[in-house]
């Protein structure tokens, strides 16, 4: 019988926008400060994307610098799995408009959608399509131009997010991470507590729409921050046990950059000490789908991890969904 295959990422790219928006900024344009911004989510800056920079090529710039790392070319891709908040159109994908721009016609390419979760839950899709041998090569792009979709006149969410995009090479042979588990949940009654409102199938866009401000972020901050602690805890406390290993087993957490506070609890919850937590929320805030690939990109590009490590990937977003995933250094 031939050896089970396991899915593994063997390349990692990310992409950051050039034009910063400073806190600084943010007290020009709405009634907030920079100490309420640093005090309430660790937020310094974002990065904002230029207006004719669309989420296709934030993540074909992710992609390129992820097939790179993994000494693949585009052409050698099967499967292109995207996962975008923030698409370019509602149709076609995304995905397929970076199969064009990567020149790639032989990959199939789908969106996937789970908000912040999204990277989590495109990780499980690729792990699953490797080990049953279906694809070979996928190229997992997380990529999100959030700016299209913040009202920038609402204090309490503009100064929240920011744009980005992460790119993931999986496949079932090379170096790099063996996907070891991914574990997911999603609670659909509490949808209203992050939408967009509008600009879908029940409330197409009209004239009332757009005067209302009802195609851009709206959230329940207060609420989500109580289920985000609670659901990360109990997916990552699922992993381990599915992973067979404890708390002190992890050397790293990777998670979500949605508010330096929710992190920080996880961290607590976990004996994990700080300086082992990756943070990226003071520089680039919350990035959405993009953020944990981001955070991975820099973390192993700023440490050298040893053989066996375990690091703990964790994520929360709209739909509610929550997710985690143990990734191993080979
Ligand atoms: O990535 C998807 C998942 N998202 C999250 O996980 C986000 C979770 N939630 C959060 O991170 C936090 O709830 C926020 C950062 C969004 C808000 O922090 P908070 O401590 O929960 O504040 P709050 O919403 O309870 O608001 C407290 C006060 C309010 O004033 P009153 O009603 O107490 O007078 C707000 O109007 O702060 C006010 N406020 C602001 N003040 C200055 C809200 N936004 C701002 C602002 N500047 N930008």
């Amino acid at each position: 019988m031939p050896a089970r295959k396991k899915a593994r990422i063997t390349g990692l790219g990310s992409y950051l926008p050039e034009r910063v928006l400073s806190n600084a900024d943010f007290e020009k344009m709405v009634d907030t400060t920079d100490e309420w911004i640093m005090s309430r989510t660790g937020m310094k800056e974002r990065r904002i994307a230029a207006e004719d920079e669309c989420t296709s090529d934030l993540g074909a710039k992710a992609a390129k610098l992820a097939l790179k790392d993994a000494g693949l070319k585009a052409s050698d891709i099967d499967f292109i799995l995207v996962t975008t908040t923030t698409p370019d159109y509602l149709t076609p994908s995304t995905a397929a408009l970076i199969q064009a721009k990567l020149g790639n016609k032989n990959a199939a390419a789908v969106d996937t959608e789970a908000a912040c979760t999204g990277f989590l839950y495109a990780l499980s899709m690729a792990k699953a399509y490797i080990e049953s041998g279906m694809y070979k090569n996928i190229l997992l792009v997380a990529a999100e131009k959030m700016s299209a979709f913040v009202d920038y006149e609402d204090r309490s969410t503009c100064v929240l997010f920011g744009d980005g995009a992460s790119a993931a090479v999986v496949r079932d042979e090379g170096k790099g991470f063996y996907i070891d588990t991914v574990s997911l949940g999603a609670d659909g009654t509490l949808a209203e507590l992050i939408m967009i409102p509008a600009g879908g199938a029940r409330h197409p866009a009209t004239a009332k729409t757009v005067e209302e401000r009802q195609h851009s972020f709206k959230m329940s901050g207060r609420e989500v921050f109580k289920h985000a602690v609670r659901k990360m805890g109990a997916a990552a406390q699922g992993c381990l046990e599915q992973a067979k290993l404890v708390e002190d087993d992890i050397s790293w957490i990777v998670p979500h950059q949605a508010n330096e506070r929710i992190i920080d609890a996880i961290a607590t919850k976990f004996h994990l000490s700080n300086d082992r937590v990756y943070k990226t929320v003071h520089k680039y805030g919350n990035t959405s789908a993009s953020s944990i690939g981001i955070a991975l990109d820099e973390l192993t590009r700023e440490n050298s991890l040893k053989r066996g490590e375990h690091i703990l990937l964790l994520a929360f977003g709209a739909g509610l969904t929550w997710g985690a995933s143990i990734i191993t250094k080979m």
